[in-house]
């Protein structure tokens, strides 16, 4: 476990998971009733822009620090204005230095009837996002390997509610771990909305992780693809993608405002494109 998601907080994948987030858990507010929110792959929660590593990347500045001096038109602005007041409540001495990671995205949002199971293997995470949740009932921190959770952790008790899935991608086997992963949950626990974060890198594992993903038979299944340029000649991180499982009804409107605002200011270089595709109606 050699990631450290400190190297690429705030980056434009960041960004455009978290937008995405935040417009599930606001779909899940329309409703009084509890719901829960299971993040496998948590993090820290929270994260320092002044410090070391993320200096040495930059991508924050490309990323959320963009995103941040931009000016939306106002139907994106509105869709996007949990999400950055999220950014903003991280950082209330004004200025940009601190970058909240999802499981603190989710915790801004949560009603106090909602709950949060935010799960971590790293120690040095683990023990980070233990301290950042520490005395909160509604949000636990839990050690355990992400993969497991999704057998012990689902069906939640609240039956309504998120799983975000998004592992560090260090190995490719992890394309295999998604769809097996996502498959076995939606067996225990149908209901439920699914997040699953992807990288845009290697094409050829991007198609065949679609078409496996459009295989499983999971009935309702939307693949959200950012990519801020073409395919580079080298491997590179030429954008991301979220499958969507049970996704609300309202989301893919509100994509069709949120991804076009995002690109306009994400975007580097020609090639460059957000769609949305459904896997299974
Ligand atoms: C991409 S980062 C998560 C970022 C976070 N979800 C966010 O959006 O702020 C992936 C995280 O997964 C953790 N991790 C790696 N293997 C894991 C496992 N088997 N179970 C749980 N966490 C794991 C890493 O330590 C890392 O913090």
């Amino acid at each position: 476990m050699n990631y450290r998601h400190a190297y690429h907080a705030g980056n434009f994948a960041d960004v455009v998971k978290h937008a995405v987030i935040a417009r599930l858990v606001e779909y899940l507010k329309l409703k009084d009733k509890a719901f829960r929110v299971v993040d496998t792959h948590a993090g820290r929660g929270m994260y320092d822009l002044t410090a070391e590593e993320a200096g040495k990347t930059g991508e924050w500045e490309q990323g959320i620090g963009r995103v941040l001096s931009h000016r939306f038109a106002r139907d994106a602005a509105l869709l996007l204005a949990p999400y950055l007041d999220a950014v903003w409540a991280a950082n209330p001495d004004g200025g940009l230095k601190r970058y909240p990671g999802s499981p603190w995205i989710v915790r801004k949002l949560l009603r106090k009837q909602d709950r949060l199971s935010a799960i971590e293997l790293h120690p040095a995470e683990i023990a980070e996002l233990k301290s950042l949740l520490a005395g909160d009932f509604q949000a636990r921190a839990i050690e355990l390997d992400g993969w497991l959770a999704l057998g012990a952790h689902l069906p939640p008790k609240e039956r309504r509610g998120l799983v975000v899935i998004d592992p560090p991608f260090e190995q490719e086997s992890e394309f295999d771990r998604l769809v097996d992963g996502v498959k076995g949950a939606h067996k225990r626990w149908p209901g439920g909305t699914y997040l699953l974060w992807y990288p845009i890198k290697d094409r050829e594992a991007v198609s065949d992780f679609r078409r496996r993903l459009a295989d499983t038979d999971i009935p309702k299944l939307i693949d959200i693809r950012f990519e801020l340029r073409g395919p580079s000649p080298e491997p590179r991180l030429d954008g991301c993608g979220l499958a969507v499982v049970n996704p609300p009804y309202t989301l893919e409107a509100e994509l069709q405002v949120i991804l076009p605002a995002l690109l306009g200011v994400l975007r580097d270089g020609p090639g460059a494109k957000a769609e949305v595709v459904r896997l299974a109606e």
